[in-house]
């Protein structure tokens, strides 16, 4: 798992969930985030729309997103969810997406949901560290803030780049921090740890920079999940304000320090490595 997500990770056990982003704390997240009018207030006023979101992506960058994709063209989503982000961005851009995650309770939603569209929207539960990716080859691969949970950044974009048909992309949402021992220039766009993966692999790709984005993303998360917490506690739902509690905190002060920034990395296919 990346550098980053690590410490966050170690953070959240300290606080005595140890068990977060698990599988089964995910199943729990997307079955309560699903039925709950307070998780649709919450992403609405964090997001700038309600999509059940888990990551960090606003509905400025994924318009942006959106905007590079090609009608009809096959797509693959990693970390998928419970698909609604999947769903917004077929509608946009027109393309066929497979959406894929290990939390069956989120891709039995997304499921049920577009059973209607199954022709060109699908959901399928897949590991992304134990199984193989299913299907052919993809024109584009979509990793919305997926690509910390897929292990050794080089190893994924290699798997991810084995299941591109030539002249296709892959498109990688992902944020990165600055803590202490970490490189001075680990923040400055070519030096993030993804860009040294890349690099690494002799990858060739453009970089877009929603830094600011993901910064007022994570104060306005902080301050909406305070805002909320006893319409969530009302609900029964005192979990899912927990769980935004878990990380918030550690999000605003890097985004308040500066020291977090982020980028939408979009990658050529590389045959070499084929
Ligand atoms: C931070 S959420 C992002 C979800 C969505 N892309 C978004 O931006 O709201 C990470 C997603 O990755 C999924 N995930 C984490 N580890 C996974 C794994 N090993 N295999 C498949 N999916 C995984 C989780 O179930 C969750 O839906």
């Amino acid at each position: 798992m990346e550098q980053s997500m690590n410490e966050l990770m170690e953070h959240t056990a300290d606080m005595g969930q140890a068990e977060m982003f698990s599988k089964e704390w995910y199943n729990e997240y997307f079955r309560r985030a699903a039925e709950s009018p307070t998780h649709a207030r919450f992403c609405e006023a964090v997001y700038g729309r309600d999509l059940c979101q888990h990551g960090m992506m606003d509905i400025d960058e994924m318009g942006f997103l959106a905007s590079l994709l090609k009608p009809g063209e096959k797509v693959l989503e990693v970390g998928c969810s419970n698909g609604f982000i999947t769903e917004h961005i077929h509608r946009q851009a027109g393309c066929d997406i497979l959406g894929v995650d290990y939390s069956d309770v989120a891709v039995g939603q997304a499921q049920a949901r577009t059973r209607g569209k199954a022709d060109r929207l699908n959901f399928q539960c897949v590991d992304l560290i134990q199984d193989e990716l299913p299907g052919g080859e993809y024109d584009v691969i979509l990793a919305i803030d997926s690509i910390y949970f897929m292990g050794d950044y080089n190893q994924t974009l290699a798997k991810l780049n084995a299941k591109l048909a030539p002249g296709g992309r892959m498109i990688i949402a992902a944020f990165q921090v600055k803590e202490e021992g970490d490189p001075e220039t680990i923040l400055l766009p070519g030096h993030t740890r993804m860009d040294e993966a890349l690099k690494d692999l002799s990858f060739r790709y453009t970089r877009h920079d929603f830094t600011e984005n993901v910064r007022n993303h994570w104060i306005k998360n902080y301050e909406c999940s305070r805002k909320l917490q006893s319409d969530f506690a009302a609900e029964g739902n005192a979990f899912l304000c927990e769980a935004r509690m878990a990380e918030n905190g550690w999000f605003k002060d890097h985004a308040e320090r500066e020291t977090l920034v982020r980028f939408l990395y979009v990658i050529d296919h590389n045959g070499a490595l084929a």
